[in-house]
């Protein structure tokens, strides 16, 4: 097997995405595009993987950490002056070169392999990865002779009419033969519409020397889906959560609105879990198996174990264990552990809280910075007074504790092992273990006195 080596193209600003953010970075399915490509170039086995950045060059960098070498393209030229970039790294090295442009998010390792595979087959000096698409416009069409032979590729904006018809496109990944690529790439001039140094103008270069040009069209044109628009990125968003879900159902997982359930390219689902449509499971996530998920809820970065149940709530950055019951509406925040066979109901809202096994929170609470023990009962409308508009407390709630409704228990505040707080008490002070603490005004009985208000003649 001849070396090989991948070039990114992900310099460019995107001009067309309307946006702040450089294309690249946009996500699909929670992931920016551009890593979406590197992780499946990746798995292609490369020697040596660079990216060209110019745009945002330091965001893509800090995003692709030391998945990549980079070069960097001070002006965006064009895709022929992006691959130049590389031309120090590369130029002196025997082997193959794979082009991928930082916008094509769904293409996949299985064809970049293809790809190589046919190039090697045919001995050419260039593959042009190609795709039929019923809509070719925007891309690059395939131009080929009356035998069938790749001529040259032109530019949607170069093209003239009989051009404009063709739709086998060139989907912007290519493999070379490393010494011919940086040969051919000096030749290339920005002689067309746009004023730019056109990558696909190496193909005719090629060509016009006698050299093999090859072409592989994918009969999967999806996975080629070049995203220049927000109108592509929903597209290949689709597409991708597409895949994702399809890969969760083969997996075992039921999804029970497939169209209505998004999922991110992390995520992990365990078997017999079932998910209800208008879920979102965001970042690092992992369920376990058995749960049920939804409908209408959010789950990000944090790990949810078995038989789990999650209905229309939120949970971010939280461990969430075995047998627990979440929701309905409830909302679990950052750097929150909920043990083993909790249940946090209605309308109830965690933060930054340990709650140990068994303990319930059923119903309208707040219980933020707390420790709460095993088998607590936190009653209806308990909270928490964490904040006192400068600083955070913490509320100790041992184990066996059981918090009567509408209590307060202003931090800093332990409430000992087995004690009752009874209802309606704002407690100030440490409770005992096994005591029972009021703290409300004690009821007063005026009797009769409703016939002072209104005597009655
Ligand atoms: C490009 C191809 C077109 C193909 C299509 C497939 C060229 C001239 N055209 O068109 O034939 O059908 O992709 O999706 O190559 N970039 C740089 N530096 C630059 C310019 C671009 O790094 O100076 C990067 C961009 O960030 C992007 C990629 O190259 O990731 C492709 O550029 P883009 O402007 O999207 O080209 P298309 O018009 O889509
Ligand atoms: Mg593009």
């Amino acid at each position: 097997m001849s070396n090989r080596y991948a070039v990114i193209l992900a310099a460019g600003q995107g001009t067309r995405m309307q946006s702040k953010l450089y294309k690249v970075l946009h996500p699909v399915c929670g992931k920016p595009m551009v890593e979406h490509v590197v992780e499946q170039v990746k798995k292609v086995n490369m020697s040596e993987v660079v990216t060209v950045v110019g745009h945002g060059a330091e965001l893509v960098q800090a995003q692709l950490g030391d998945r990549s070498e980079f070069v960097l393209q001070a002006e965006q030229l064009g895709t022929a002056h992006a691959v130049m970039q590389a031309k120090d790294r590369l130029q002196d090295k025997d082997g193959i070169t794979l082009v991928v442009c930082g916008d094509t998010p769904l293409i996949t390792a299985e064809t970049m392999s293809s790809l190589i595979q046919h190039h090697e087959e045919q001995q050419a000096k260039v593959t042009i990865l190609t795709a039929h698409q019923d809509n070719p416009g925007g891309y690059g069409r395939m131009i080929r002779d009356d035998r069938g032979l790749v001529k040259r590729i032109v530019e949607h904006k170069d093209a003239n009419e009989a051009e404009l018809t063709v739709q086998e496109v060139n989907t912007g990944t290519y493999c070379f033969d490393n010494r011919a690529l940086f040969e051919a790439i000096e030749k290339v001039n920005n002689d067309n519409v746009q004023g730019e140094y056109y990558l696909p103008d190496v193909i005719e270069i090629l060509q016009s020397q006698g050299e093999t040009i090859a072409a592989f069209q994918t009969p999967l044109a999806s996975e080629t889906l070049g995203v220049n628009d927000r109108v592509a990125l929903s597209k290949a968003e689709q597409l991708m959560r597409t895949r994702i879900n399809e890969q969760h159902m083969r997996n075992g997982v039921s999804l029970i609105d497939p169209v209505n359930t998004y999922i991110s390219s992390e995520a992990v689902i365990g078997r017999d879990t079932v998910v209800y449509p208008g879920t979102v499971i965001e970042g690092e996530t992992t369920i376990g198996e058995d749960c049920i998920i939804g409908p209408n809820s959010e789950i990000k970065n944090s790990t949810v174990a078995d038989r789990t149940v999650i209905k229309q709530s939120v949970v971010h950055n939280s461990a969430v264990g075995s047998d627990v019951n979440i929701g309905p509406f409830a909302h679990v925040r950052p750097q929150s552990n909920i043990s083993d066979e909790v249940k946090i109901g209605n309308f109830v809202e965690i933060k930054k809280t340990n709650f140990r096994r068994g303990s319930k929170a059923s119903h309208l609470s707040y219980i933020g910075d707390a420790e709460v023990g095993t088998d607590v009962n936190i009653g209806c409308g308990s909270i928490t007074v964490n904040y006192d508009g400068k600083n955070k407390y913490l509320t100790t709630i041992e184990d066996n504790v059981f918090v009567g409704c509408n209590s307060n228990l202003v931090a800093p505040v332990t409430v000992g092992k087995g004690a009752y707080v009874a209802a309606g008490s704002t407690i100030t002070k440490d409770v005992p273990g096994e005591a029972l603490s009021i703290a409300r005004a004690r009821q007063e009985n005026k009797e009769g006195y409703a016939s002072k208000i209104h005597p009655k003649n």
